[in-house]
């Protein structure tokens, strides 16, 4: 399904592809070299001081660390990404040999959408979650204290929205939305449009 962003110029067609579908194949496969490059993709994210935050947990369809990551998601969650071929819990480390990371959350965050961006342009789709029980992250994969679970990443190939309940097929299958650019965009004070 084609959900391009719409926009007042031509994106890069990775970016303009990128959306987050709940359809996914539950017989599609994701191949090791395809899982490789989304994770060294994530790897090569800029972080402050280059001090690198993000981990990854991997699940692959039918291991034990999948069906732990997928015990994590809330019931929502659970009704659509059980069809992932992998799910991936994104971690932050937030302290190292020098004291607190600073901007871990955010190096996460810019490692991910490395390795989401990754995912479009290996055909594949992902869509991330920060619905899950992070104090059950903790537990069950005995994550030491300095570490922050954030995200549960669903990777997998598109499905069909028919399969989908009801309410997220509708969601599905309707337009995406963003503010305008005027709102996001300010120059010489707060709240004026820089374009
Ligand atoms: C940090 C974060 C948490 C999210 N949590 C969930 C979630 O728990 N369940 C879900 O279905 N989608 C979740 N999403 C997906 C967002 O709803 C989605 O990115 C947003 O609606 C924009 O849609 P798009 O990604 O298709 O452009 C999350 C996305 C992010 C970045």
């Amino acid at each position: 399904m084609d959900k391009s962003a719409e926009s007042s110029v031509e994106l890069h067609p990775i970016i303009a592809a990128r959306w987050s579908p709940r359809a996914l194949d539950p017989s599609g496969e994701v191949g090791e070299r395809s899982l490789r490059a989304l994770l060294e993709a994530a790897r090569w994210a800029p972080s402050d001081g280059n001090t690198q935050p993000a981990r990854y947990l991997v699940g692959r369809r039918g291991d034990d660390t999948y069906a732990r990551i997928f015990d994590l998601l809330n019931r929502g969650n659970k009704t659509w990404a059980g069809a992932a071929a992998v799910l991936l819990l994104a971690c932050a480390v937030t302290v190292n040999e020098k004291g607190t990371i600073p901007h871990a959350e955010y190096g996460v965050g810019l490692a991910s959408e490395n390795l989401v961006l990754q995912a479009v342009a290996e055909g594949l789709v992902a869509h991330q979650m920060g619905g899950f029980n992070t104090e059950g992250a903790r537990l069950v994969f005995a994550l030491p204290d300095d570490v922050r679970p954030l995200a549960v990443i669903a990777i997998g190939r598109p499905g069909s929205p028919d399969a989908l309940p009801d309410p997220l097929k509708a969601k599905e299958l309707a337009p995406r939305r963003r503010l305008p650019l005027n709102q996001i965009a300010f120059t010489g004070e707060w709240g004026r449009p820089a374009f």
